[in-house]
């Protein structure tokens, strides 16, 4: 009788004062562990995006792998990995984003989308937006037709959601913590 949605945000578990004092970290790993509240949360996305006509999934580096692969898998798309700076050995490009302290960069393999193709990316949590932002600017570098962004969990009190959507692409979230 739950709302599925419901049943995954209640699947999540919320990890006080980690990784600093004052963090709550949102864990997903309860979610992958529980095989009911696992599909539950693949099958939102599959009835989601079955109807988009998609051509590929890109999942982000490293929680968005599980999800894009499986995701990828069930709709019979392909899936390609945007990755963590200096870990794919092909031909690259990158796509740099500032952190609390510091730069970070993704990266893909610069044949990973044909111009045109509709991709999905796919990410566990949205935090200040700077690892979907830069995603998706190096997806359309690549020529990519971004459909839209996905994650299990938004943060809205960190604007990130708020500021992808604001650059035109849809954001779609299962659930939201405040
Ligand atoms: C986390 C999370 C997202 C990103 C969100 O990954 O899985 O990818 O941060 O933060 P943002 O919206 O502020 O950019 P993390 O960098 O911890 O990497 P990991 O998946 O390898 O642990
Ligand atoms: N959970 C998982 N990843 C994250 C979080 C969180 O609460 N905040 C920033 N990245």
């Amino acid at each position: 009788h739950t709302d599925p949605a419901d049943y995954v945000r209640e699947a999540i578990r919320s990890v006080p004062d980690w990784p600093k004092p004052g963090v709550t970290f949102r864990d997903i790993t309860p979610v992958l562990q529980d095989p009911r509240a696992f599909r539950v949360l693949i099958d939102i996305f599959v009835y989601r995006y079955m109807r988009h006509r998609l051509d590929l999934v890109a999942g982000i580096d490293a929680r968005g792998f599980i999800l894009g692969a499986v995701l990828a898998y069930e709709l019979n798309l392909g899936f390609v990995p945007v990755r963590k700076k200096g870990k794919l050995p092909f031909r690259t490009v990158a796509e740099e984003y500032t952190l609390e302290y510091g730069n970070a960069a993704v990266e893909m393999h610069t044949d990973s989308v044909r111009p045109g193709q509709r991709v999905l990316l796919i990410d566990d949590l949205i935090a200040t937006g700077g690892t979907m932002v830069a995603a998706s600017k190096l997806l359309q570098r690549l020529g990519a037709n971004v459909i839209e962004a996905a994650a299990i969990i938004e943060l809205p009190y960190l604007g990130g959601s708020t500021a992808l959507r604001d650059t035109g692409l849809p954001l779609y979230t299962v659930c939201s913590f405040n």
